[in-house]
């Protein structure tokens, strides 16, 4: 089954890395999160990759590091919410793994991001960039092979339905 990774996907503040956490302990997966991937290669936080190289900079870094992470197997990966911009990167999540879209509606975004600094892509007026944002990416999760809102369940049972429809795929 692709290798047995599973890759999440999906907005900033939908819950890819608590889940993401929870469903490779559940499978006894390994758990790898590309942003902290990033930051380990560069030795750099997110919002200096940016001031440094600038969002194109940091999206070279980011499609170089999930082909990396995506050539090992029997992981569970989050990704970051713009990792899916570019068509190369759907390509490669979608011929190494089953990936899943964490949604959640703009109001729980916002409270779940609110208090962290560490998103240069929103730093300012949250709630306007939030929006602007979604707006723009309305359908770039849309080729996951499976679409979850995380705004509704708890992660135990968001966990339980990922791995029903993962084990049915
Ligand atoms: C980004 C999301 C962030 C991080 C970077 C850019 C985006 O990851 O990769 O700040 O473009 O949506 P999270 O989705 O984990 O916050």
């Amino acid at each position: 089954m692709l290798d047995h990774n599973i890759i999440l996907v999906g907005f900033m503040g939908t819950g890819k890395s608590t889940i993401g956490q929870e469903l490779a302990a559940r499978l006894g997966k390994a758990f790898k999160d590309t942003d902290s991937e990033i930051t380990r290669k560069m030795n750099m936080s997110i919002p200096d990759i940016f001031t440094q190289q600038g969002e194109s900079g940091f999206r070279e870094i980011e499609s170089e590091v999930i082909r990396e992470v995506l050539s090992g197997n029997e992981q569970v990966v989050a990704t970051g919410g713009g990792a899916v911009l570019a068509e190369i990167n759907r390509e490669v999540m979608l011929t190494n793994g089953y990936v899943v879209a964490l949604t959640a509606s703009w109001e729980v975004i916002v409270d779940r991001v609110r208090n962290d600094g560490n998103r240069p892509l929103i730093a300012g007026n949250i709630e306007e960039r939030v929006q602007t944002l979604l707006e723009q990416r309305r359908h770039a999760y849309d080729f996951a092979h499976l679409t979850i809102d995380t705004g509704m369940l708890d992660v135990e049972r968001i966990v339980d339905n990922i791995i029903a429809a993962y084990q049915a795929d």
